[in-house]
Protein backbone atom coordinates (compact mmCIF):
# COMPACT_ATOMS: atom_id res chain seq x y z
CA UNK A 1 0.00 0.00 0.00
CA UNK A 2 1.09 3.60 -1.12
CA UNK A 3 0.37 6.14 2.31
CA UNK A 4 0.08 9.74 1.57
CA UNK A 5 -0.33 12.96 3.56
CA UNK A 6 -3.63 15.43 2.82
CA UNK A 7 -3.49 18.52 5.15
CA UNK A 8 -6.78 20.51 5.44
CA UNK A 9 -5.96 23.94 6.86
CA UNK A 10 -7.59 27.14 7.81
CA UNK A 11 -9.01 29.35 10.73
CA UNK A 12 -11.65 28.36 12.45
CA UNK A 13 -15.36 27.77 11.04
CA UNK A 14 -13.43 27.35 7.77
CA UNK A 15 -15.14 23.80 7.32
CA UNK A 16 -11.97 22.20 8.14
CA UNK A 17 -13.65 19.35 11.00
CA UNK A 18 -16.65 18.95 7.60
CA UNK A 19 -13.96 18.27 5.15
CA UNK A 20 -12.47 15.14 7.45
CA UNK A 21 -15.73 13.97 8.27
CA UNK A 22 -16.48 13.93 4.51
CA UNK A 23 -13.44 12.17 3.44
CA UNK A 24 -13.93 9.71 6.15
CA UNK A 25 -17.18 8.76 5.24
CA UNK A 26 -16.26 8.23 1.81
CA UNK A 27 -13.40 5.62 3.26
CA UNK A 28 -16.07 4.10 4.95
CA UNK A 29 -18.55 3.83 2.11
CA UNK A 30 -15.62 2.03 0.14
CA UNK A 31 -15.04 -0.49 3.30
CA UNK A 32 -11.71 1.06 4.33
CA UNK A 33 -10.87 0.62 8.11
CA UNK A 34 -10.88 3.91 9.26
CA UNK A 35 -9.34 5.19 12.35
CA UNK A 36 -10.75 8.66 13.75
CA UNK A 37 -8.06 10.44 16.48
CA UNK A 38 -9.17 13.69 18.62
CA UNK A 39 -7.01 15.56 20.95
CA UNK A 40 -8.35 14.83 24.84
CA UNK A 41 -8.17 19.14 25.03
CA UNK A 42 -10.84 18.87 22.65
CA UNK A 43 -13.54 18.56 24.97
CA UNK A 44 -15.87 21.25 22.82
CA UNK A 45 -18.62 18.67 22.44
CA UNK A 46 -17.51 16.02 24.97
CA UNK A 47 -15.03 13.26 24.58
CA UNK A 48 -14.88 10.39 22.20
CA UNK A 49 -16.07 12.18 18.57
CA UNK A 50 -14.80 14.66 16.53
CA UNK A 51 -17.39 17.63 15.87
CA UNK A 52 -18.04 20.50 13.67
CA UNK A 53 -19.55 23.51 14.46
CA UNK A 54 -22.45 22.59 12.21
CA UNK A 55 -23.09 19.42 14.07
CA UNK A 56 -21.59 16.87 12.08
CA UNK A 57 -19.90 14.47 14.22
CA UNK A 58 -18.48 11.27 13.77
CA UNK A 59 -16.79 8.89 16.67
CA UNK A 60 -13.38 9.47 17.73
CA UNK A 61 -10.54 7.98 19.75
CA UNK A 62 -8.82 10.59 21.89
CA UNK A 63 -4.88 10.61 22.24
CA UNK A 64 -3.03 13.60 24.94
CA UNK A 65 0.15 13.68 22.38
CA UNK A 66 1.10 12.29 19.59
CA UNK A 67 3.54 9.28 20.52
CA UNK A 68 -0.01 7.54 21.39
CA UNK A 69 -0.92 7.55 18.02
CA UNK A 70 0.77 4.44 16.42
CA UNK A 71 -0.78 2.53 19.28
CA UNK A 72 -4.31 3.57 18.04
CA UNK A 73 -3.71 2.39 14.59
CA UNK A 74 -4.57 -1.39 13.95
CA UNK A 75 -2.81 -3.71 11.73
CA UNK A 76 -5.57 -2.94 9.01
CA UNK A 77 -6.05 0.25 9.11
CA UNK A 78 -6.07 1.77 6.13
CA UNK A 79 -7.16 5.98 6.82
CA UNK A 80 -5.58 7.54 9.96
CA UNK A 81 -8.09 10.93 10.66
CA UNK A 82 -6.71 13.61 12.80
CA UNK A 83 -8.50 16.63 14.10
CA UNK A 84 -6.89 19.51 15.94
CA UNK A 85 -3.48 19.04 14.89
CA UNK A 86 -2.86 22.13 16.35
CA UNK A 87 -3.12 20.85 19.99
CA UNK A 88 -0.55 18.04 19.35
CA UNK A 89 2.60 20.20 18.63
CA UNK A 90 5.47 19.72 16.81
CA UNK A 91 5.87 16.23 17.33
CA UNK A 92 2.94 14.76 15.43
CA UNK A 93 5.18 15.55 12.47
CA UNK A 94 7.43 12.83 13.07
CA UNK A 95 4.67 10.09 13.79
CA UNK A 96 2.42 11.28 11.25
CA UNK A 97 5.46 10.82 8.27
CA UNK A 98 6.46 7.58 9.89
CA UNK A 99 2.60 6.31 9.15
CA UNK A 100 2.11 7.18 5.75
CA UNK A 101 5.59 5.81 5.40
CA UNK A 102 4.19 2.70 6.58
CA UNK A 103 1.42 3.00 4.35
CA UNK A 104 -1.62 4.57 6.10
CA UNK A 105 -3.37 7.57 4.14
CA UNK A 106 -3.44 9.61 6.82
CA UNK A 107 -5.96 13.02 6.75
CA UNK A 108 -4.93 15.60 9.25
CA UNK A 109 -6.77 18.86 9.82
CA UNK A 110 -5.91 21.80 11.60
CA UNK A 111 -5.18 25.57 12.69
CA UNK A 112 -3.07 27.32 10.32
CA UNK A 113 -2.72 30.41 12.16
CA UNK A 114 -3.38 31.33 16.06
CA UNK A 115 -5.84 34.18 17.31
CA UNK A 116 -3.08 36.49 16.92
CA UNK A 117 -2.06 35.69 13.56
CA UNK A 118 1.18 33.50 13.83
CA UNK A 119 1.84 30.54 11.84
CA UNK A 120 0.18 27.39 14.23
CA UNK A 121 2.82 24.80 14.08
CA UNK A 122 2.42 21.61 13.47
CA UNK A 123 0.38 22.80 10.25
CA UNK A 124 3.23 24.70 8.19
CA UNK A 125 5.19 21.89 8.97
CA UNK A 126 2.91 19.22 7.97
CA UNK A 127 2.07 21.11 4.62
CA UNK A 128 5.82 21.29 3.53
CA UNK A 129 5.28 17.27 3.71
CA UNK A 130 2.21 16.53 2.90
CA UNK A 131 1.27 15.25 -1.10
CA UNK A 132 -2.00 17.34 -0.82
CA UNK A 133 -2.84 20.25 0.94
CA UNK A 134 -6.40 22.18 1.33
CA UNK A 135 -6.63 25.42 2.27
CA UNK A 136 -10.22 26.57 3.54
CA UNK A 137 -11.15 30.14 4.42
CA UNK A 138 -14.33 30.82 6.75
CA UNK A 139 -16.90 34.13 6.18
CA UNK A 140 -15.37 37.29 7.85
CA UNK A 141 -18.04 38.01 10.70
CA UNK A 142 -17.71 41.74 9.89
CA UNK A 143 -18.12 42.25 5.86
CA UNK A 144 -18.49 38.39 4.33
CA UNK A 145 -15.26 38.12 2.79
CA UNK A 146 -12.83 34.94 2.73
CA UNK A 147 -11.44 35.02 6.05
CA UNK A 148 -8.46 33.07 6.23
CA UNK A 149 -7.90 34.56 10.36
CA UNK A 150 -9.67 34.81 13.67
CA UNK A 151 -9.91 36.98 16.39
CA UNK A 152 -10.94 36.73 20.13
CA UNK A 153 -14.19 37.71 21.27
CA UNK A 154 -13.28 40.11 23.77
CA UNK A 155 -13.22 38.87 27.75
CA UNK A 156 -14.19 35.59 26.07
CA UNK A 157 -10.25 33.92 26.46
CA UNK A 158 -8.16 34.09 29.23
CA UNK A 159 -4.95 35.31 28.07
CA UNK A 160 -3.11 32.72 29.59
CA UNK A 161 0.03 31.69 28.21
CA UNK A 162 1.03 31.71 24.87
CA UNK A 163 -1.45 30.92 21.50
CA UNK A 164 1.49 28.70 20.01
CA UNK A 165 1.15 26.15 23.74
CA UNK A 166 -2.57 25.72 23.83
CA UNK A 167 -4.46 24.88 27.04
CA UNK A 168 -7.57 24.03 27.95
CA UNK A 169 -9.00 27.82 28.76
CA UNK A 170 -8.24 28.33 24.98
CA UNK A 171 -10.50 25.38 23.88
CA UNK A 172 -14.03 27.32 22.41
CA UNK A 173 -16.52 27.99 19.76
CA UNK A 174 -18.31 30.65 18.17
CA UNK A 175 -18.84 32.52 21.96
CA UNK A 176 -15.35 32.76 22.05
CA UNK A 177 -13.59 32.90 18.58
CA UNK A 178 -14.76 35.18 15.21
CA UNK A 179 -13.55 34.67 11.76
CA UNK A 180 -12.13 37.83 9.87
CA UNK A 181 -10.56 38.89 6.54
CA UNK A 182 -7.27 40.08 6.66
CA UNK A 183 -8.85 43.78 6.78
CA UNK A 184 -10.63 42.90 10.26
CA UNK A 185 -8.56 40.84 11.97
CA UNK A 186 -6.99 43.90 13.94
CA UNK A 187 -9.46 46.04 15.31
P1 LIG B 1 -13.67 24.21 11.45
O1 LIG B 1 -13.39 22.80 11.90
O2 LIG B 1 -12.78 24.66 10.31
O3 LIG B 1 -13.66 25.19 12.58
P2 LIG B 1 -16.36 23.24 10.98
O4 LIG B 1 -16.26 22.21 9.89
O5 LIG B 1 -16.48 22.75 12.38
O6 LIG B 1 -15.15 24.28 10.84
O7 LIG B 1 -17.62 24.18 10.75
C1 LIG B 1 -17.89 24.82 9.53
C2 LIG B 1 -19.31 25.38 9.62
O8 LIG B 1 -19.35 26.45 10.56
C3 LIG B 1 -19.87 25.99 8.38
O9 LIG B 1 -20.40 25.03 7.47
C4 LIG B 1 -21.00 26.87 8.93
O10 LIG B 1 -22.17 26.10 9.11
C5 LIG B 1 -20.51 27.24 10.31
N1 LIG B 1 -20.07 28.64 10.48
C6 LIG B 1 -20.31 29.42 11.56
N2 LIG B 1 -19.72 30.62 11.45
C7 LIG B 1 -19.09 30.64 10.25
C8 LIG B 1 -18.26 31.61 9.57
N3 LIG B 1 -17.99 32.82 10.08
N4 LIG B 1 -17.74 31.27 8.36
C9 LIG B 1 -18.03 30.07 7.81
N5 LIG B 1 -18.79 29.11 8.42
C10 LIG B 1 -19.30 29.38 9.63
P1 LIG C 1 -11.83 24.54 15.11
O1 LIG C 1 -10.69 24.75 14.18
O2 LIG C 1 -12.49 23.21 14.93
O3 LIG C 1 -12.82 25.67 15.04
O4 LIG C 1 -11.27 24.48 16.59
C1 LIG C 1 -10.14 25.21 16.99
C2 LIG C 1 -9.88 25.03 18.48
O5 LIG C 1 -8.62 25.63 18.81
C3 LIG C 1 -10.92 25.66 19.40
O6 LIG C 1 -11.17 24.80 20.51
C4 LIG C 1 -10.24 26.92 19.91
C5 LIG C 1 -8.78 26.56 19.87
N1 LIG C 1 -7.86 27.68 19.61
C6 LIG C 1 -6.64 27.74 20.29
O7 LIG C 1 -6.35 26.86 21.11
N2 LIG C 1 -5.79 28.78 20.04
C7 LIG C 1 -6.06 29.75 19.11
O8 LIG C 1 -5.23 30.67 18.93
C8 LIG C 1 -7.32 29.66 18.39
C9 LIG C 1 -7.66 30.69 17.36
C10 LIG C 1 -8.18 28.62 18.67
MG1 LIG D 1 -12.96 21.77 13.61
Amino acid sequence: RTGRIEVVAGPMFAGKTEELVRRVHRAQIARREVVVVAHELDTRSGVGRVASHSGLEVASATAGEAGEIPGLVGAGTELLAVDEAQFFGAELVPVLVRLADAGLVVVVAGLSVTFDGRPFSPLPELMAVAESVTKLTAVCTVCGRDAAYHVRVPGAVPDEGDALVPVASHVGGAESYEARCRRHRSR
